[in-house]
């Protein structure tokens, strides 16, 4: 399975800072915000990974992720030179996806939850179709509604509706089978010139083709949309890592994990970043596991 990320977008809802740096390298309590979905896809086994950027901000990336290498990865980048949709990364990434399935994730979306790892070993084993992610929100009118019926068939799905048939969101974390190359290609833009993801997940949901996977209560699912959104979402992260002693989505700490590098290679990552507390943590990962 082939990975995206989609970390473009125009990020207004934050502005100033987001006319000189991308929302998605924007820090979430000890890290970049990109490396939040980076984890997810790390998690789910998917180490060819295309990063959707804008065209100012692909040397940030770039500084940042290389090519991928350090981490046992191979992260490769395309450029969107405007918001085209959601939708758009398949038609950008349709080389990078070539004839495998795809695991879309947004480069704003934050998840974390025990047992998250074996939710998405689950969902890869059994795609067929397209399998979405859902989760109970306060807010459901924000955000794609979808309805499944027992057996985890989608069965209704709406965009940002007026009055939502569920509280159920569809969360920013999508899987397909290759088919979504050809079904993003032949989606017309809707009225403000966007490739849906809402239409193409539509389109598997005719075909009976889509699955909804309830992400459950003890999970979360978190927004950095807005400035107190952000804020929280960093709140969160610091509450459980002080609490705990282990960090949420630490790249180097997932490949390690993952077997994508080893200890030494791991400890070689935290000597980089010795001044913080972040690469201390990843030094002391890589001690216990014989680095
Ligand atoms: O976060 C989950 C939600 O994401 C879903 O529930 C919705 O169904 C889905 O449409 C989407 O809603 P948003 O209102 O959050 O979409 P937005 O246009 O803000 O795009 C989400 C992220 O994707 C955003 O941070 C930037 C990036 N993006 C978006 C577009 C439209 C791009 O990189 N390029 C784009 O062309």
């Amino acid at each position: 399975m082939k990975g995206i990320i989609l970390a473009g977008g125009t990020g207004t809802r934050l502005g100033p800072v987001t006319k000189a740096v991308s929302k998605q390298l924007l820090q979430v309590y000890d890290k970049p915000m990109i490396y939040y979905p980076l984890s997810v896809l790390m998690l789910a086994g998917v180490r060819e990974i295309l990063v959707i950027v804008t065209p100012d901000d692909l040397a940030g990336y770039r500084r940042l992720l290389g090519d991928g290498s350090a981490l046992g990865l191979e992260i490769g980048y395309a450029v969107q030179h405007e918001p085209r949709g959601i939708a758009d990364a398949f038609v950008l990434g349709a080389g990078h996806v070539g004839d495998d399935q795809v695991a879309l994730v947004l480069g704003d979306n934050i998840f974390h939850g025990q047992g998250f790892s074996g939710v998405l070993a689950d969902a890869v084993k059994n795609l067929d179709g397209c399998t979405l992610f859902g989760y109970a929100v306060a807010d459901p009118e924000r955000y794609g509604v979808g309805e499944a019926d027992a057996t985890g068939r989608l069965i209704s799905l709406e965009e940002k509706p007026a009055v939502p048939k569920s509280r159920r969101a569809i969360t920013g974390l999508y899987l397909y089978d290759n088919d979504v190359v050809e079904i993003a290609a032949r989606q017309r833009p809707s009225a403000r010139g966007e490739r849906e993801i809402t239409d193409v997940n539509r389109a598997y949901l005719e075909l009976g083709r889509a699955s909804l996977v309830d992400l459950g209560r003890g999970f979360a699912w978190l927004d950095t949309g807005t400035p107190d959104s952000l804020a929280e979402a960093a709140k969160y992260v610091q509450i459980i890592e002080n609490r705990q002693g282990v960090r949420v989505a630490c790249v180097e700490e997932i490949a390690l994990r993952m077997g994508f590098i080893d200890a030494e290679a791991c400890r070689l990552l935290g000597e980089e970043l010795a001044n913080s507390q972040y690469g201390q943590y990843v030094m002391r990962v890589a001690a216990e596991s014989g680095g």
